[in-house]
This record gives structure tokens, C-alpha cells and sequence, in this order.
């Protein structure tokens, strides 16, 4: 029987990962509604698509940068390193998973009547437009590569040494992931009286949290 089976040492215990999905994305849908639909004028027909993207996407890099920031910074379970990894790969694959909805989610809408700023009047993709979504799609690329290594079986089947590469490739997502942002929504971050409310875009909140993980690389790599 199922339920006699003694579950894995060290699993992702489900109660609190659930809780931790739901306060994270529920941030995120409620950061992009406020934004968008209250202080915005993005009509509520598009919350299903448009405004969901928006939190999946934000919730995605949260998740990914929380990933490399525990045991630097976020100093949770550093006493136990099987349940740390447990939770930095609970943080890896939560941000996979969304990056993966936020990038069909993004195929789905991506249309001049979206996103009028990405594309030439010819209806093609301009500059902008497919250098964001290449950097989009590389740093899905380079995420996937620690997501399937965190397989039970990749271990053995890397080594060690292979293995940790395979996990450092998220440092190279984060740094495309926040060029995917620039490129994308740099004009946005000036515009500073355009935010309706005073509330910055969603993809400026993101790209300060892919740079601090890349940051903390960087400036801890410096002091050894
Ligand atoms: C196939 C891959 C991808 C595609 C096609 C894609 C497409 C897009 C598009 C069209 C936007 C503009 C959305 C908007 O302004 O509402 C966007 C923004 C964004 N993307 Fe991606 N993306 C991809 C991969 C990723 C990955 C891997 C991440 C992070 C892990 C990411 C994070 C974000 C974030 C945080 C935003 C800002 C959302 C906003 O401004 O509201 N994207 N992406």
C-alpha cells in the first residue's frame, strides 16, 4: 500500500512548502494587481494571462535568487546540510517550475496588441523585442540544467565536481535573466512619473533580485 511505504529521509515536507508557494506567489499576484489594476488601468479580463504572468514571473525570480542566497545570506538550516539543501532545492525547482508557466504564459501573449513596444509596425519583433525573448529563452536553457541535475540519479552520474557546475549554471540564468530585464523594461525603470502610484514595474523588482544573489557572489569571491 502507498501510505505504508516509509517516505525519504530529508523529503520536501509538503505542509510548509505549500506555505511558502502561497505566500510567495500571493505577494507577487497581489504586488501585480495593485499595480496594474488599481493604481494601473490594465483591465480586469486580463488578470488570467497578463497580470498571472506578471506574478509568475516575479515569483520565479524570487525563488531562484533565494535558491543561491541560502547559506550566504539567508542563514536558514546552515546547522543541517541535508535539510539546507533540501530547501535550496525546493527554491530552485518552485523557481523552474514558474519561469516554465511565465515563458508559455509569455508565447501566449506575445502580440503587438500586448506588447506593442516589442514589435515594428510590420508586425515582427524589433531589437528589443528579440533580444529579450533570446535572453529569455537561453536563460530558461541554463536553468533547466541544475533543475534536471537535482534528479536523484545525477549525482553518481555527473560526479562531483560536474555535478556542482551543473548547479552553478543558475548564476549564469540569474545574470541573462536580469539582461532579459533590462532589455525589456529599461525604458520603463526611467520613466519614474509614469508608475502609477509611485509603485515601481514589476521587472525593475526583479532584476534588483536577480543582481543581489550575483552580487553576493561576487563580493564573496573577492574576500577568499
Ligand atoms: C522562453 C523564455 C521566456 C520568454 C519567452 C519570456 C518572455 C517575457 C516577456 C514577453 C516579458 C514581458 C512581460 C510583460 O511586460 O508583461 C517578460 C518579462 C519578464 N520575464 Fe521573461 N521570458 C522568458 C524567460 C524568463 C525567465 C527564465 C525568467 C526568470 C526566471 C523571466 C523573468 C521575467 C520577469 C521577472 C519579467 C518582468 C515581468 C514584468 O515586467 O511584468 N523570464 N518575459
Amino acid at each position: 500500500m502507498e501510505e505504508d511505504r516509509p517516505l525519504p529521509e530529508n523529503r520536501l515536507w509538503q505542509p510548509i512548502t505549500a506555505k511558502w508557494f502561497a505566500a510567495v506567489f500571493g505577494a507577487a499576484v497581489a504586488y501585480a494587481v495593485v499595480r496594474y489594476h488599481f493604481a494601473g488601468d490594465v483591465p480586469w479580463r486580463h488578470f488570467p494571462l497578463f497580470i498571472l504572468n506578471k506574478a509568475s514571473a516575479l515569483a520565479a525570480v524570487f525563488f531562484v535568487a533565494c535558491s543561491y542566497l541560502i547559506g550566504r545570506v539567508i542563514k536558514w538550516h546552515n546547522d543541517d546540510p541535508k535539510r539546507k539543501l533540501v530547501v535550496v532545492k525546493f527554491c530552485g525547482l518552485m523557481g523552474f517550475s514558474l519561469a516554465l508557466i511565465h515563458a508559455f504564459f509569455s508565447v501566449c501573449l506575445l502580440t503587438p496588441a500586448y506588447f506593442a513596444k516589442y514589435f515594428e509596425e510590420d508586425g515582427r519583433l524589433n531589437l528589443d523585442g528579440e533580444l529579450g525573448m533570446a535572453l529569455g529563452v537561453v536563460a530558461l536553457w541554463t536553468l533547466s540544467m541544475p533543475a534536471i541535475t537535482t534528479l536523484p540519479m545525477m549525482a553518481k552520474a555527473l560526479g562531483g565536481v560536474r555535478w556542482k557546475r551543473s548547479q552553478r549554471m543558475g548564476y549564469l540564468c540569474l545574470a541573462l535573466v536580469l539582461l532579459h530585464l533590462i532589455v525589456l523594461g529599461w525604458r520603463g525603470w526611467l520613466a519614474v512619473s509614469h508608475w502609477p502610484w509611485w509603485l515601481p514595474p514589476i521587472s525593475l523588482i526583479a532584476a534588483l533580485m536577480a543582481a543581489f544573489p550575483l552580487l553576493v557572489k561576487l563580493s564573496q569571491s573577492k574576500e577568499r
